[in-house]
């Protein structure tokens, strides 16, 4: 897109978006159980990026207080964080009082510096003893999650406006179940898909509940509930073959469609589950799951973009470790490479997400909840004032923002953009390798905020909504 200013509506928000597990640390204080993240660092810490394990964070629990101020000082007006299972409740299930506490005194910080807080419930974060039931393939944990839904709307409803059952639910049953390269490193296709299916029911049972809790009158009455995931149009190869667009519509079908039929028509995409079931891959459906279903319908939804999804034709129907094969990856010849993560940089992504959502889902109002860029050795970046020169950063963010702005003209619901992460912090097993913030985090420097060249620009627009 040209290089011209634009302007983004008054009343589109900027914010910044987090996880608990990614910042939090405290990872054993205050009666917090383990999760996955903390039982994998124990188990083999050499799998974390010079060896960073979950358990430090981002300092933000220590710093709380300063960074709710740098976050405010940048023009921004909301943050998304997850709370983690892990510490608000025991594990018999009962409110942790200290983990309550812990969050009250988060979203009373966050309203005295005047931060509207979105609150995600779940952000790949299994508590241990949970996992050890069966986790997500568990119905008995699909019910734990509900329960443990219900307690937040109860202890946090009349100061959270903001809920979202949960971050990029697509995302476990990828990289836990079927590409093996999280803990527990499974790789099942058949699971990946109950693991799915199962967390879109807890998504749907988790909404249920909060709209009892708000008839109840627990919650504001302004309040709104969500989904986030990561969305993206599969883009194939020019000229694609049927076999092309059949990997098109399989890939969309369980990445996008699935949840976007959820949470609009609280139903899932007939097409996929019975092309699954063509391929022997059963969900471990009950009869009464239709109507548990019918309830995830949500008020709005996030949408986190970093990058396209490129598939064609896989090269056999299973792959070497036995997995079927709907799709495999499309090589585009002109992406433009991220190298530090290894994703492309395609901001009109997001455009077209906007266009499919407007055409296909007219009602549904969204926002970007995610989308940054993280780059390596960013330190190797500094000046002689030892302010890191990411212009880099800059030009990502605007080029999506751009998008954005010409998405809303074209009649797109979109209502507002967090950036991910607008202060470095911790990323699963790449640890800080790859840093996003518009502010550094030192670790050499007892884990000190530095804001990089980006932050003023990044400042400027969120308070003139002109991206120039
Ligand atoms: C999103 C997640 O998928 O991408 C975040 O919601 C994550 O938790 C972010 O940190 C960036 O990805 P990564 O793997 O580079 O940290």
């Amino acid at each position: 897109m040209a290089q011209e200013s634009c302007r983004l509506p008054d009343d589109f928000f900027f914010g910044a978006a987090m996880s608990g597990p990614q910042t939090e640390g405290r990872w054993r204080d205050g009666g917090k159980l383990e999760n996955l993240w903390d039982t994998w660092s124990n188990l083999n810490i050499t799998d974390f990026h010079n060896r960073v394990g979950s358990y430090a964070g981002n300092d933000f629990s220590s710093r709380r207080h300063e960074d709710l101020e740098l976050l405010k000082s940048l023009g921004l007006t909301s943050m998304r964080t997850s709370i983690q299972w892990s510490r608000l409740l025991d594990a018999d299930g009962n409110v942790n009082p200290e983990g309550a506490k812990y969050y009250h005194e988060l979203f009373a910080d966050a309203r005295e510096v005047g931060l509207e807080v979105f609150v995600n419930l779940y952000h790949f974060d299994m508590p241990t003893h949970l996992f050890r039931r069966g986790g997500w393939e568990s119905r008995e944990v699909v019910e734990a999650y509900a329960h443990y839904a219900t307690l937040a709307f109860r202890t946090f409803g009349k100061e959270i406006r903001h809920w979202f059952t949960f971050n990029e639910p697509i995302v476990e049953p990828e990289q836990r179940y079927t590409n093996g390269e999280w803990y527990p490193f499974i790789r099942n296709y058949a699971r990946a898909r109950a693991v799915q299916y199962n967390i879109s029911l807890a998504h749907a049972l988790a909404v249920r509940e909060y709209r009892a809790a708000k008839e109840e009158g627990c919650l504001l009455d302004d309040s709104r509930i969500g989904l986030i995931n990561c969305f993206t149009p599969p883009y194939t190869r020019e000229n694609p073959s049927d076999a092309d667009l059949e990997a098109v519509r399989m890939t969309d079908g369980v990445c996008n469609r699935w949840w976007l039929d959820l949470v609009t028509r609280g139903e899932l995409p007939q097409d996929v589950i019975s092309t699954l079931a063509s391929r022997g891959i059963e969900l471990p459906r009950r009869p009464e799951d239709d109507l548990i279903l019918s309830d995830g319908k949500v008020d709005w939804l996030g949408c986190n973009y970093y990058h396209p999804e490129r598939v064609q034709a896989p090269a056999a129907d299973v792959d070497e470790n036995g997995i079927p094969q709907f799709a495999q990856p499309y090589v585009w010849p002109e992406a433009e490479m991220n190298k530090s993560r290894g994703w492309e940089i395609y901001p009109q992504g997001l455009y077209d997400f906007a266009m499919k959502t407007r055409d296909e889902y007219p009602d549904l109002e969204w926002f970007v909840s995610e989308n940054g860029m993280g780059i390596e050795r960013e330190d190797l970046r500094k000046d002689e004032s030892g302010v890191i020169q990411d212009d880099y950063r800059v030009d990502f963010v605007r080029r999506h923002l751009e998008w954005i702005a010409r998405a809303i003209q074209d009649g797109a619901k979109c209502r507002g953009y967090h950036y991910w992460a607008v202060i470095d912090n911790w990323s699963w097993a790449n640890a800080f390798k790859n840093r996003y913030g518009f502010v550094e985090v030192d670790l050499e420097d007892g884990y000190n905020r530095r804001p990089k060249k980006s932050a003023a620009w990044l400042k400027k627009v969120a308070t003139t909504h002109v991206v120039d």
